[in-house]
């Protein structure tokens, strides 16, 4: 096993084969020893055979597991049908969703979106423009929402497995009653797309009464680990992306991390074994950075991933993300010299834009001479290089996640080498994944504030303690 952990550390490329992505443990030498790795690695694989037999806690939520290679040709159609309608008729589509039934969607559509397409117009645009809609409860946001919306043709994706939470529900009163007013009951009807369980909850019940179209989020897949449903392909489809591409880059990684266990071969067994060995060492704090702006929403996925399905039994390491090189000028101070309790993981995209060059200065004012002719890519690479290797030195272990190119494909890879990684981490840690007990605390108060029916004893305790 040393040894073989030995040609992973002198050969981060090992992990090759089928897939683009790639994991470099390397540097997080020497927190994470060969001991440390044939320690831990039986757990791990003991997790694996757990997710993959589905035998371990919360196994009714494993349906994510198998979803790419699950997704049918008539799927597929029927989601690209539905995207061309809505991209045909609208300059804007809403997304009305929280939590797992939001930020995949996002996170693709942002990492996949020109920065500026909110500024550009429709024709250099090409396809819809996405907003969103009941991720949180401030009014200021929904009312210039619904005032926008008086001006450019919309549809509306409503997205909640449940059904009933409360935020994109309020939303989505809100906005139905706008698209009813607009477009009049029969068009609006045809501009909503309903996404949520077969049978259960609210949503379900005013799809099949006012006729929706209408995809169902499988039972057996968590809101967090839905992005590959028709919770993320429907918005992402409609937003432009190739979803079919999206999907094959999810099977790609599906088939090879069930086809292989080793921690050579295997990127999630590799992760999840080396953040647990850092967690056991005091680093509770994983950081998720990267270089490139359009990563922000991956990252935020990636935390409400991570932090919903291992932050629970007073246990877990806590997920949070930067986006460098600009928080280099705020959190990198506290990564460099706070407290030594965090490992950094960082998200590397190789490919980059090599055209856009530093000019020369003949006065050479600024000293930027000595870069002049290299691409400002060169200059993110050694930012790059140069921060972990500081960050090393300052004490902060680093892991690096690569994929050779930013598109709908790598992507697929990523997510669901992201979600096996989280799965395979929770089992390790000794929790379950798959549920989220905690959530429920703040609305039961929130329920109690609000005098919901039914909650007459918690009104009266809370507004005591008030
Ligand atoms: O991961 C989860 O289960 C949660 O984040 C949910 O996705 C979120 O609370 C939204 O739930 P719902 O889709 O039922 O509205």
């Amino acid at each position: 096993m040393a040894t073989a952990l030995l040609s992973f550390y002198m050969n981060p490329k090992i992990i090759e084969a089928m897939i683009n992505l790639k994991i470099n443990l390397s540097k997080a030498e020497p927190w994470i020893t060969p001991t440390d790795l044939d320690n831990l690695l039986p757990k791990a694989i003991e997790a694996n055979n757990a997710v993959l037999g589905k035998t371990g806690a919360g196994s009714d939520f494993l349906g994510w597991v198998d979803l790419p290679t699950s997704i049918s040709e008539n799927m597929l159609v029927q989601l690209e049908t539905d995207a061309e309608t809505i991209r045909k008729n609208s300059e804007i589509i809403v997304v009305c969703g929280i939590g797992g039934s939001y930020l995949g969607a996002r996170a693709v559509i942002d990492a996949l979106s020109n920065p500026f397409s909110t500024l550009m117009s429709k024709q250099d645009r090409k396809a819809p423009l996405v907003l969103y809609a009941g991720h949180q409860l401030d009014a200021n946001y929904h009312l210039q929402l619904l005032s926008l919306l008086d001006k450019v043709q919309y549809s509306l994706i409503v997205i909640s497995k449940s059904g009933t939470t409360t935020e994109p529900a309020i939303a989505f009163r809100l906005l139905k009653a706008h698209i009813e007013k607009k477009y009049g009951a029969s068009e609006a009807a045809s501009r909503i797309f309903a996404i949520t369980d077969s049978s259960k909850g609210a949503l379900k019940k005013m799809a099949t009464a006012n006729g929706y179209s209408t995809y169902v989020i499988p039972d057996d897949v968590g809101g967090r680990y839905s992005v590959l449903s028709p919770v993320g392909l429907l918005p992402i489809a409609a937003a432009g992306f190739d979803i079919r591409e999206l999907v094959a880059g999810a099977c790609r990684m599906e088939k090879h991390l069930k086809a292989n266990n080793t921690l050579t071969e295997n990127p999630a067994i590799a992760y999840a074994t080396a953040r647990n060995i850092l967690y056991s060492k005091g680093k509770t704090i994983e950081i998720l950075a990267g270089y490139n702006p359009a990563l922000q929403f991956i990252v935020e996925w990636w935390k409400q991933l991570y932090g919903e399905s291992e932050g629970k039994d007073l246990k877990g390491i806590f997920p949070a993300g930067v986006n460098f090189t600009t928080d280099l000028h705020s959190m990198g101070q506290y990564i460099q010299e706070g407290q030594r309790n965090l490992f950094e993981t960082v998200l590397t995209v190789e490919e980059t834009e090599e055209n856009l060059i530093i000019p020369h200065e003949n006065d050479d004012l600024d000293g930027l001479n000595y870069i002049s002719g290299k691409p400002i890519a060169e200059v993110n690479r050694m930012a790059k290089v140069g921060t972990m290797l500081a960050h090393i030195d300052g004490g902060v272990p680093n892991l690096e996640i690569s994929i050779p190119r930013l598109y709908e494909g790598n992507l697929g890879e990523l997510i669901y080498f992201f979600e096996m990684g989280c799965a395979l981490s929770g089992y390790i840690l000794g929790v379950n994944p798959f549920d989220q007990p905690g959530v429920e605390a703040y609305k039961q108060n929130m329920f109690a504030l609000l005098k919901k029916p039914g909650f007459e004893k918690e009104t009266q305790e809370i507004y005591r303690r008030i």
